[in-house]
């Protein structure tokens, strides 16, 4: 029995019967991780957010009035679910100017976040026991997505210019119904590592040899802070094989929950329907402001801004580490995204088992094992953001490591 707003109420004694699609199978990386960030005295390098200074709070409030007063029945009624027309129109633009994704064959779908995008794409895709390839390690957020369709989640290892493609050619030969490889070419979540433009076109030509469909996911391309941009598998798309989806979260801020899927008519046309099921349409007020922002302010310079921030923070980080970390720990370094990917010497170790006792200390990480394909699997890796923490918390957080390592 406890206690809600000075009411005794009783608990409940139910027994609930949970789907054994999203049921509870194991491991929980993303609800710990967001456990961990509600308590303020534990050093974030689990989380996976943006450095809230660089939200543009005064603009969008200021702009969120103008919507209010002068469009309240467009910004506060029900509306279509493929998105709000001029945001879908800036999306292709700013995609096909960034990296080339987008052409005649193709329609944008504003969806809640990126994750929406990839959740209903593999909702109108997965049948039971269809294969889904996927960069191993990948985003959990996905993999869990996949899952929760009953697909089989197979794993080709990311190396440091993107997955192996000999084991990518033989998973499409051996594994059951392929139906798609998904993957993070720019600044991959966890690992940081972003596939070269030669292996892109592989995946490309072989996606397209095998009939399986490819779901690009860019979050990260636009916080490139070192070296070129590099064209996405989306731009090389002349079949109508490259599923690309991409986010407002890391260059205006998360919360918004705006994302969107450039994807071939036919395959937009289901995601709107089934997109209806879900949430009817995205929040049309906030399309309407992250319209109106991109439009009124100097929207490449605000992304500059976000990245100069980024790149202090990670150098930082980077140069924090090697210097207190034993060298036999592996530090994949990063030219852009929001992460760093560390490696034990010890290939037997799991991180997991570390986890709760720097948490102990002070500092938290992602166990590496929260990012694997195969749940079954261990990690001796851990991931570490650089984005959330102050250099402050990454200095100090640094020696706590290290300490705990070395
Ligand atoms: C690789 C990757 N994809 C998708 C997402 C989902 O982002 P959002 O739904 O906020 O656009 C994230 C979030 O961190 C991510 O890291």
């Amino acid at each position: 029995m406890w206690h809600w707003g000075g009411k005794q109420i009783l608990e409940v004694t139910m027994e609930y019967k949970f789907s054994d699609k999203v049921g509870n199978k194991g491991f929980d990386g993303l609800g710990l991780m967001m456990s961990y960030l509600k308590n303020p005295d534990i050093i974030p390098f689990a989380g996976g957010s943006p450095d809230s200074s660089v939200f543009p709070n005064k603009k969008l409030a200021e702009l969120a009035k103008d919507i209010l007063m002068k469009n309240p029945v467009t910004a506060l009624q029900y509306n279509i679910p493929i998105g709000y027309e001029p945001l879908r129109e800036l999306s292709a633009k700013r995609s096909k100017e960034k990296c080339g994704a987008g052409r005649d064959f193709d329609r944008v779908v504003i969806t809640s976040g990126g994750a929406q995008g990839i959740d209903i794409t593999a909702r109108i895709l997965l049948n039971e026991g269809d294969t889904v390839v996927a960069e191993n390690p990948s985003f959990m957020g996905s993999i869990g997505s996949f899952k929760s369709f009953c697909a089989n989640v197979v794993g080709a290892e990311m190396e440091d210019d993107g997955v192996n493609l000999e084991q990518l050619e033989n998973a499409f030969k051996i594994e059951k119904n392929v139906k798609f490889f998904y993957c993070i070419p720019n600044f991959n979540n966890p690992t940081g590592l972003t596939t070269s433009l030669e292996k892109r076109k592989k995946i490309y030509e072989l996606c397209k040899k095998y009939g399986v469909l490819i779901v690009e996911d860019n979050p990260y391309g636009e916080l490139r802070f070192s070296g070129e941009a590099i064209p996405s598998i989306k731009s090389f798309d002349e079949d109508g094989i490259v599923i690309y989806v991409s986010s407002y979260s890391k260059i205006i801020a998360p919360g918004i929950r705006i994302g969107f899927v450039i994807a071939p008519e036919k395959i937009t046309e289901e995601i709107v329907r089934v997109k209806q099921f879900g949430d009817l349409h995205t929040n049309v007020f906030w399309q309407m402001l992250v319209t109106e922002f991109v439009n009124s302010v100097d929207f490449d310079t605000h992304i500059d801004n976000i990245k100069n921030l980024y790149a202090r923070k990670c150098t930082l980080m980077m140069s924090e580490l090697n210097k207190k970390f034993d060298k036999s720990i592996k530090i994949a370094p990063a030219k852009g995204g929001m992460f760093l990917w560390c490696t034990l010497p010890e290939t037997d170790m799991d991180t997991i088992e570390l986890f709760s006792i720097t948490g102990e200390r002070g500092v938290v990480f992602i166990p590496g094992m929260s990012f694997v394909t195969d749940s079954r699997k261990t990690s001796n890796s851990f991931r570490l953001n650089f984005t959330m923490p102050s250099e402050e918390q990454i200095i100090k957080g640094s020696d706590i490591l290290s300490n705990f390592f070395n």
